[in-house]
Parts: structure tokens; sequence; C-alpha cells
């Protein structure tokens, strides 16, 4: 297996896909030493295309707040995207661009090995579970998923919304209740 350091120095020259063509750097992710828990994010937007660290805008501070909530620091979890280069404008990425991606997120959480995997948004969850998932159906419970690669390790995830949607639908609307009553899902199965 391939240790996350070793994935950080490669994924810095990835060229797979029309994405290295505008961005300013590689955001890889962070992985403090002994996470058991990995948020999976969607992609970089211009914060973190800058900066070069995932969920600094907006969306990390609610986050934050939220994990904070559930008993959770940042610091303590392994925090990563779907993609690992801002899409142009922060769209959407593309499904052919995560399935260029893919292996590097496979191969960071085989890196990690970790108690649960939480997956914030759509991106996250068809990475996870499989194109054509809706949500409002996937979350608030916990599914075994076999990574490619991880041989026959089955991963705990919960899958939720991005908090990007819990901005959008403000403090009163169901994703932020939804992400909350989900991070403190996986803290429980984390032992936290
Ligand atoms: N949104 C994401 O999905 N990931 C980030 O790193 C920032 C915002």
């Amino acid at each position: 297996m391939t240790s996350w350091s070793a994935l950080a120095a490669e994924m810095a020259g990835c060229t797979a896909c029309a994405l290295a063509a505008s961005r300013t750097q590689v955001v890889p992710g962070v992985r403090p030493a002994g996470a058991r828990i990995v948020l999976v994010g969607e992609a970089p937007g211009r914060e973190e295309d800058e900066g070069g660290v995932p969920f600094v805008g907006r969306s990390g501070r609610l986050l934050d707040e939220l994990l904070a909530g559930a008993g959770l620091d940042r610091r303590e979890l392994a925090v990563v995207n779907t993609v690992k280069c801002r899409p142009p404008g922060n769209r959407t990425p593309r499904r052919a661009e995560a399935a260029t991606c893919r292996p590097w997120l496979d191969a960071q959480v085989a890196a990690v090995d970790p108690a649960v995997i939480v997956t914030l948004g759509g991106s996250a969850l068809a990475w996870a579970l499989g194109p054509g998932r809706r949500l409002g159906a996937e979350r608030g419970r916990v599914h075994q998923v076999r990574l490619p690669g991880a041989d026959q390790t089955a991963y705990d995830v919960v899958a939720t919304y991005h908090p990007a949607a819990a901005l959008r639908f403000g403090p009163h609307g169901a994703p932020r209740a939804a992400l909350a009553a989900d991070l403190q899902l996986a803290a429980g199965l984390a032992g936290r």
C-alpha cells in the first residue's frame, strides 16, 4: 500500500484530466496521524485552490461548527475530496473527472484505513455507493462499502449532505439538521 505522503507527492504532478490546466495547485487533503474518520467532500473551491487545504471557505467554517457539535475536531480527522483539482467556476465535477481521480481517493482511504467514512454531498455519495443514489434515501444510516483494491475490508460509510447544502437551506433547514445528526452517528461509530 502507498503511504499518504507518497500519494500526496505523486498527485501533485497529476495531469490525468483537463482540470490540471486550470488549477492553481492540487489539493490532496489532510490526514493527521491516527485519524479514525475520513470526510470526503466534492472538490476544492477557490479558496482551497489558492491555499492547498480542503474546506477552508464558508462550507469549511460551517463544517467545523457542526463537527464541534458532534464532539469532533477537524484536527483529528482526515479530510479529502472526490476530485483534487478545482473545477472551473466551482462547477460540479464531471463523472469522467471523478472516475479519473478515483484511484487517488481509494488509495488515500486505504492508507488511512479509517473506522468510518463520511461522504458529504452527491459527488462523494456516488463515489461510495455508485451513481443514481438519492441522498435523502441513503443518509442517516450506516452502509458497508468495499472499495476497489482494499482487499476484503468493508468500511462503514455514513452518507450525508454537503455543508454547502446546509448553507443554502439556512440554519433551520433540513440539510443542516441531517448533517449534524449524521456527524453524531459517525462520531459514535468511531468510538467518540
Ligand atoms: N467544498 C468541498 O467539497 N471541498 C472543499 O475542499 C471545499 C468546499
